[in-house]
């Protein structure tokens, strides 16, 4: 028996902050030894934006949060749960997402928490929603967001890192479905394996006794392991059968946005057209946990998305972390 999904997307927002800083304008600020035409035809990224001083995660996550709110029609009031998904956060503690809480003036006593899954943290937190819709039955309104600053942990002397990531933050407000809805976040899997932890890794943590460490990774390898994952067309085809669907019934590939050569070859892999694949790395470049759901915002300003379409998300991250979600939107 088809089960119905428990919650659909009724409000999207995005916050990309500041100017785009374009590839040369990038080069010329950190003295790299690279060219724009490299950045550009190694990783389809053409600009990214960075935070300023003064700004922070939780700055990006709540602006985007309002956005959301908008569109939904929605009073922060209205928010049963916030979940951030961030690798970024403001502070070790608290969470982003009190913050959120706190800045939004959303209900005292309403959940708020962070998951970090790296780049495939909106997959995690929208299972985290998913799981508090499963168990609380007063929860009637999530916020989900994915937040990051990860300018803050850059290596700008390291040209083979620094240039492919950006801050921003999307948000996505999910509403309780009413009895018999079809539409919403259908299925969700997610899988990870540790022992790649050292391929993408910041060398510091709290518990090394440093705050944060800087990005290092080894490129080749990721590229490998985030086509092989993303591009995954069992695993897509058995999460979309569950609700009787197969890859053909997609409409729309949003996947993270790693590298538009990662995000070609794992659409070749699925067998999804380029026509079909919702592309913002080249004007965000990498934003980790903020991608999918700062593509899914953009994609829905531009009417791409629309009402009864089947949308598939597929994300992978340090760790590594995957993850991939279908949603009727
Ligand atoms: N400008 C100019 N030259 C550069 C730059 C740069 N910015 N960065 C690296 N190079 C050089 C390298 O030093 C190397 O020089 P060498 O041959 O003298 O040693 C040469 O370019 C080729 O390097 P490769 O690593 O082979 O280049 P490649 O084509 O693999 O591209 C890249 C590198 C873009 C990092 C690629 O491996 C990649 O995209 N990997 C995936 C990384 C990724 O997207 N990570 C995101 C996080 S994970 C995730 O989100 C899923």
């Amino acid at each position: 028996m088809k089960t119905l999904p428990l919650c659909r997307i009724v409000g999207l927002g995005h916050c990309l902050p500041n100017a785009p800083i374009g590839n040369a304008d990038l080069i010329a600020r950190y003295g790299l030894q690279s060219t724009p035409d490299w950045i550009e035809q190694r990783t389809g990224i053409t600009q990214r934006y960075f935070v300023q001083a003064g700004q922070t995660t939780s700055t990006l996550a709540a602006i985007a949060a309002r956005a959301a709110l908008v569109q939904a029609g929605l009073e922060a009031g209205q928010i049963d749960a916030i979940v951030v998904a961030t690798c970024t956060p403001d502070y070790t503690f608290p969470s982003v997402a009190t913050l959120v809480q706190a800045a939004l003036g959303a209900r005292a006593g309403g959940i708020a928490l962070d998951v970090n899954a790296a780049c495939s943290g909106f997959i995690a937190a929208l299972s985290m929603a998913q799981g508090l819709f499963a168990t609380q039955p007063g929860v009637q309104n999530i916020l989900v967001i994915g937040a990051e600053t990860f300018s803050n942990v850059l290596d700008f002397t390291d040209r083979s890192t620094c240039v492919l990531f950006g801050d921003g933050a999307g948000a996505v407000v999910l509403q309780r479905n009413p009895a018999g809805e079809e539409r919403g976040v259908l299925h969700i899997q997610q899988g990870a394996d540790g022992t790649h932890a050292s391929l993408l890794h910041s060398e510091f943590g709290v518990a090394q006794g440093n705050i944060a460490g800087t990005v290092h990774m080894q490129g080749a390898a990721v590229f490998k392991h985030a086509v092989r994952q993303m591009g995954d067309a069992d695993q897509a085809q058995a999460l979309l059968q569950l609700s009787g669907h197969s890859l053909d019934d997609v409409m729309w590939l949003v996947p993270h946005q790693a590298n538009a050569r990662i995000l070609e070859a794992a659409a070749t892999s699925l067998g999804v057209p380029m026509d079909k694949v919702i592309m913002t790395v080249a004007d965000h470049a990498n934003t980790s946990a903020a991608s999918i759901p700062l593509a899914l915002s953009v994609a829905a300003e531009a009417a791409k998305l629309q009402v009864g379409q089947l949308v598939l998300l597929q994300a992978f991250g340090a760790g590594f972390t995957w993850g991939s979600a279908s949603l009727k939107i």
